[in-house]
């Protein structure tokens, strides 16, 4: 058995309680219960109750850390050092339309770098974790990113933009250079398994634009414990101030990011306050 430090522990737990309202939410759904609701209303019920839960453990165990939350934003803690990065619903698209990839996903960032991250599959009983220095696991089985360096046999993941979001142009130049050049290309819809699925070696590679810290927090953590690399699409390994993600083995992540800039960079510039989903969800239909 892989010994779990008590900070994975009380990750893990607190994941594995907010599942169990998730887990419920999505046998709703599955049985079609939700159209009396509508669906996004009861989707944005679901990812808030874990939230709540997610945030409820997790100061009860570290009361001083600050949070940062898709649903609930900053919020400061008196340890300035340490933060909670959760993404209580990964996948939101997938869960509403009965799709069993999604993910809670909470990193810990300790002076602005992540030391460590679950990301917690509730249908597959998947719990990804990993910590600084101590390795990556799925559930007990220790992971490894996949050895293969030669593109024509990888296969990659990705994010596409939609309907109102992401520079479609550009991601159309991206999947132009790099399909070509792969044995395929996935987009399963949640960017925290995708990660995770690079350090277990299914993926190959991933990148994605648009993304935010919530997002990849714990993911980026899991491929380097993993052997693997994660940067922006500069190389910067500062990759919570960028909103792309290139991650991979050493020779795939670097193959990769050079294709994506091959597209054509973004423009320099710090990424905009990070985006809270109260702030961009759509007004529900009446
Ligand atoms: C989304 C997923 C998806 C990615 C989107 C994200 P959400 O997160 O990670 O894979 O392509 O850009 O916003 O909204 O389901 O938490
Ligand atoms: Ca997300
Ligand atoms: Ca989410």
């Amino acid at each position: 058995m892989a010994f779990r430090s008590p900070l994975i522990n009380v990750m893990a737990s607190a994941a594995t309680k907010a599942a169990r309202g998730l887990k419920r939410d999505f046998g709703e759904v599955e049985n079609l219960q939700v159209s009396k609701k509508g669906p996004s209303d009861f989707v944005s019920v679901a990812d808030q109750k874990a939230e709540e839960v997610l945030h409820a453990e997790l100061s009860r165990v570290r009361p001083d850390f600050g949070f940062l939350m898709e649903e609930g934003g900053e919020i400061e803690g008196k340890d300035k050092s340490h933060r909670w990065i959760i993404d209580p619903l990964d996948g939101t698209t997938n869960f509403l339309h009965g799709l069993p990839q999604f993910a809670i996903s909470i990193g810990v960032e300790r002076d602005g770098e992540i030391i460590a991250g679950v990301v917690y599959n509730p249908i597959a009983d998947e719990m990804y974790w990993a910590e600084k220095g101590a390795g990556a696991y799925c559930n007990d089985r220790r992971l490894r990113v996949a050895a293969r360096k030669d593109l024509k046999e990888c296969v990659i993941a990705t994010g596409i933009p939609f309907h109102g979001k992401g520079d479609h142009l550009r991601f159309l130049k991206e999947l132009g250079l790099i399909m070509r050049e792969t044995a395929g290309i996935r987009r399963f819809g949640a960017a925290s398994l995708d990660l995770a699925f690079v350090a277990a070696g299914r993926f190959d590679g991933f990148w994605e634009t648009g993304l935010q810290p919530w997002d990849v927090a714990a993911g980026i953590i899991l491929v380097r414990e993993a052997g693997g690399f994660v940067s922006d699409q500069r190389g910067s390994k500062k990759v919570l101030e960028a909103p792309e993600i290139v991650a991979g083995n050493e020779i795939v992540h670097e193959k990769l990011r050079r294709l994506v800039e091959r597209a054509g960079l973004p423009p320099k510039k710090p990424r905009p306050k990070a985006q809270t989903a109260v702030a961009e969800r759509p007004e529900p239909e009446k």
